[in-house]
């Protein structure tokens, strides 16, 4: 049924230059189709966009400098035209020699690709149109201009002058746009801080780039999930898929230790397992330092003050350490247990036993409250080889979760519970003692 058209109101106020009326269209009468994706084939880089690049869209991956971005968008680029599409390649900060060095390193013949070195944006995008391109790929945005701009390139004014070209020429003709940009660690320079509201996505290389692995994190995506990661192993031949980042982020020693605990959290639409550090030690300073790696400082200090004030342990006198293992970012309220209890045994010296893994979020109150996804989560535990999941009491209800195969579920109700169930003696040399001051004897259940 077609709405009617709403009757016509008399026009208001005095002539005003407004512009064509008919440019609007019914919302209903907008075309419905599905974004046609262009897939890339790297599996961890198109689950990250949502299910590929779209016709159209513009994508902008940002990253430090060494993060891997040439990397990612040259062996994405030579997927590309593997699958019979034609790829425009601007190299506008290394030469022709480099980029094809790069490509050998990485095994790609480059048959494909066409390579633009000449870093005037006009003429590259003109280019994609005779040729008929699906995509075009700019290295990077701080180094190619408009010609038209009268600003160097690298400045502000340039970089948006040329993303708007980009994003102007991508809805035009449905050519796939993707767009590197560096990063300082301020995320300040000309980047793509300023550019994020123009483009469509916005993908990040976040982590620690002097590991080998390398997240890729949506932090905006108008066409998919912002949860979703692409997790990568940077090796010789280039950004390899990994195809199990549970395995990554969990140690493989054989005897427990003080201060670790696992979390079985999610990213995107998938189920990690992940390992928390910490380490506690006495304050040399008036006031205690709380060093966070790929956990929130904020849950830390919420973690911090229940733990003190439900449990009697203490340790807000002591300085803290946390960190996730692998590089990765535990920002979800589901890892607050595991955050606890890792805290927890560093504090008093004792050990979360070896196959334990933890699943809660931590109320005020000294709760453990309810996780979503919580079947998936057990799942992959049980699939990791662990032999007890620590869970919300409230979720087994809802969820009727009972012992999962080889998993045996342990339902807690507070964060004291908790401790007090997993927490042991460990055994001898691999365990630091007790700090001075922590009261161990006081957690009562
Ligand atoms: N043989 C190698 N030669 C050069 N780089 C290598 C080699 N093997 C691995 N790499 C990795 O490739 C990374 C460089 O990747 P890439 O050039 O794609 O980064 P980028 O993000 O584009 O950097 P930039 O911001 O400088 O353009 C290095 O940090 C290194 O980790
Ligand atoms: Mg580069």
């Amino acid at each position: 049924m077609v709405a009617e058209e709403p009757a016509a109101k008399e026009e208001r106020g005095g002539p005003l230059r407004l512009g064509d009326p008919s440019s609007a269209v019914r919302l209903a009468d907008a075309p419905v189709d599905d974004v046609a994706r262009l897939q890339t084939g790297i599996g961890e880089f198109d689950r990250v966009l949502g299910g590929g690049l779209v016709e159209g869209g513009v994508v902008l991956l940002g990253g430090e400098p060494g993060a891997g971005k040439s990397t990612l968008v040259l062996q994405a680029a030579d997927r590309l035209s593997r699958a019979g599409h034609v790829v425009v390649y601007v190299s506008a900060e290394e030469s022709a020699h480099q980029v094809r060095l790069r490509a050998n390193r990485l095994g790609i013949s480059g048959d494909g690709v066409l390579l633009v070195t000449d870093n005037g944006l006009p003429g590259a995008f003109a280019r994609a149109r005779t040729t008929g391109a699906a995509c075009v790929v700019i290295d990077s945005i701080q180094a190619v201009t408009c010609p038209d701009v009268d600003a160097a390139p690298g400045s502000i004014l340039q970089a948006r002058e040329c993303t708007a070209l980009a994003v102007a020429v991508a809805k035009s003709t449905g050519i796939a746009v993707l767009i590197t940009g560096h990063v300082t660690k301020e995320g300040n320079l000309a980047g793509p801080k300023t550019l994020e509201h123009m483009v469509d996505t916005v993908l990040y290389f976040e982590g620690e780039y002097r590991h080998a692995y390398r997240v890729v994190r949506a932090t905006k995506n108008r066409f998919g999930s912002t949860d979703e990661i692409g997790v990568f192993e940077m090796r010789d031949g280039g950004l390899e898929e990994v195809a199990n980042p549970s395995a990554l982020c969990l140690s493989d020693r054989k005897e427990p230790l003080a201060g670790c605990a696992v979390v079985a959290g999610i990213q995107g639409s998938r189920p990690l397992l992940v390992e928390v550090q910490a380490l506690v030690a006495s304050s040399q300073y008036g006031a205690p330092r709380r060093v966070v790696s790929g956990v929130e400082a904020q849950r830390l200090a919420l973690a911090l003050a229940v733990l003190e004030r439900r449990t009697g342990l203490g340790v807000s006198a002591n300085d803290v350490f946390v960190s996730a293992a692998g590089g990765m970012r535990l920002s979800e309220p589901a890892a607050d247990l595991g955050i606890s209890v890792a805290v927890a045994s560093a504090t008093t010296g004792k050990i979360v036993p070896l196959g334990w893994c933890m699943i809660g979020e931590v109320a005020l109150t000294g709760e453990v409250r309810p996780v979503a996804h919580l079947r998936q989560r057990v799942a992959e535990a049980a699939r990791m080889g662990f032999t007890r999941v620590m869970v919300p009491a409230h979720n087994l209800g809802a969820h009727g979760l009972r012992d999962e195969g080889s998993i045996e579920v342990v339902p807690v109700e507070t964060i004291a519970r908790a401790m007090a169930l997993c927490l042991r003696e460990g055994n001898g040399g691999a365990v630091a003692p007790p700090l001075a001051g922590s009261a161990t004897g006081a957690v009562n259940p």
